[in-house]
């Protein structure tokens, strides 16, 4: 039988707080690393690793709800982790930030999911 919830964790964000306007940091959270971003006062969590070729977004620039990746530009909205320009062609995660008894927590899969193959390119037939 296949199961197709998965499990998750909050991890507790210590600091988050002091996180400015406009600025971010990167956290360890189980087998992630988040990237926590302030805009208009709200905080945003996405995953810190580019879906591109895995460069640190925390090294890149955020503007309003975008950041851009150090490595070639790509570009992501922090609010739903959508891609806005090549060369990523794929969105980032972005996870639940939750407080309680006034600390912030973030919620992440307990595990990594499996890398997505995707798509091509394809195997060339054998003659
Ligand atoms: S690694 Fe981010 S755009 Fe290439």
């Amino acid at each position: 039988m296949w199961l197709f919830m998965s499990e998750t964790i909050d991890v507790p964000l210590a600091g988050v707080e002091s996180i400015p306007e406009g600025g971010m940091r990167p956290f360890p959270a189980g087998a992630f690393e988040v990237l926590v971003c302030r805009v208009r006062g709200e905080l945003y969590a996405v995953d810190n690793t580019c879906s591109h070729q895995e460069a640190k977004l925390c090294e890149g620039r955020l503007v309003g709800y975008r950041i851009t990746c150090p490595k070639h530009s790509a570009q992501f909205d922090i609010r739903d982790g959508s891609h806005k320009n090549p060369p990523a062609y794929k969105a980032i995660a972005t996870f639940e930030l939750t407080v309680s008894d006034g600390a912030h927590y973030v919620r992440v899969p307990a595990r990594k999911p499996a890398p997505n193959p995707g798509i091509g390119p394809w195997p060339m037939p054998r003659r």
